[in-house]
């Protein structure tokens, strides 16, 4: 049995003003999809859903990711997939990102080939495609290398960043649930009503994220989480915020983290906090009595490998 594991991500700046081309930043984070492949006739079960029936969305993305591998070299296709995933699905995390890589990582091993992670990061992405129709492909790309990216109008760039162990990402979930496509075209809509005052808006979110990279750079924490606050304050006015990402991150500042932003498409999904590990068992105690789904995240910086 071969197995790999692949981090989820996070959006930590530039969310919704990548859409229209200003820049944006992510980075992998210490919450893993591992997959295991044996041979066996083509059966796919998760452990946390049980077996994956033919018909769903999940079972096609693998036949083609494996479809796709056999287009390159000659591999058996008789093959049983075990996946177990500790990524929240549809928080905009990168659950299935991580998937179709530690897939592709993990057949490539099975089948005995020469492969590179240039290549994994291809063929995850083609799984991309059957379960989200316009990936940009951020997501496989932070799952196959790990680290820190910057991207805009489809450009990767990996960052030289690498955080201390002196922090912390929390990361708090809403468990509500949007439709991401829904949420962009609600933005694109604003900004052909008030273009004037809207690309201000942009542009004030491009200067935060050229902003964002020196201070990554120079680990200076208290600049990134006033930059998080901010970009907070912009995502708020768009309009892709909800009073649950407002009462999150006012929670979250309120009991101490540097910055908080919602992450992703937002109207619910994931709010982050930046926390010095000084107060990290505190906040996320508290959060956790308080009722919220709320766990600790650290860059990752290795991408997919085999476990
Ligand atoms: C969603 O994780 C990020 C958005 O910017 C959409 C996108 O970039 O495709 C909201």
């Amino acid at each position: 049995m071969t197995c790999s594991k692949a981090p989820g991500k996070i959006v930590l700046f530039g969310e919704h003003f990548v859409v229209k081309g200003a820049p944006a930043i992510g980075f992998a984070v210490s919450k893993y999809a591992k997959v295991c492949v044996e041979d066996g006739s083509l059966n796919i079960i998760s452990k946390q859903t049980g077996r994956v029936e033919q018909d769903s969305l999940l079972y096609r993305a693998v036949k083609r990711l494996i479809t796709k591998v056999n287009s390159i070299f000659e591999c058996s296709e008789d093959v049983k997939i075990l996946i177990d995933s500790e990524i929240p699905i549809g928080s905009g995390m990168g659950s299935s990102a991580a998937l179709s890589v530690a897939l592709a990582h993990a057949y490539l091993t099975h089948c005995n080939v020469d492969f590179d992670k240039k290549l994994v990061n291809e063929i995850a992405y083609e799984a991309e495609k059957e379960v989200h129709s316009k990936p940009s492909g951020i997501d496989n790309t932070l799952a196959t290398f790990g680290g820190f990216l910057k991207y805009r109008s489809g450009v990767f760039e990996k960052l030289e960043v690498r955080l201390g162990e002196e922090v912390y990402f929390l990361v708090v979930n809403t468990n509500l649930r949007r439709q991401t496509g829904k949420i962009v075209e609600e933005v694109l809509k604003l900004y052909e009503k008030y273009p004037e005052i809207l690309e201000n808006v942009y542009n004030a979110a491009s200067a935060l994220v050229e902003k964002a990279l020196k201070s990554l750079e120079e680990r200076d924490y208290e600049s990134i989480g006033r930059l998080m606050l901010l970009n907070h304050g912009l995502l708020w006015t768009i309009g892709v915020s909800h009073e649950v990402n407002d009462l999150i991150v006012h929670k979250l500042v309120a009991k101490g983290c540097l910055g908080a932003k919602l992450s992703g498409a937002g109207k619910g999904g994931i709010v982050i906090g930046l926390v010095k590990e000084s107060l990290v068992d505190k906040i996320e105690g508290e959060l956790r009595n308080e009722g919220f789904e709320v766990f600790r995240v650290t860059p990752d910086y290795e991408g997919v490998r085999n476990v």
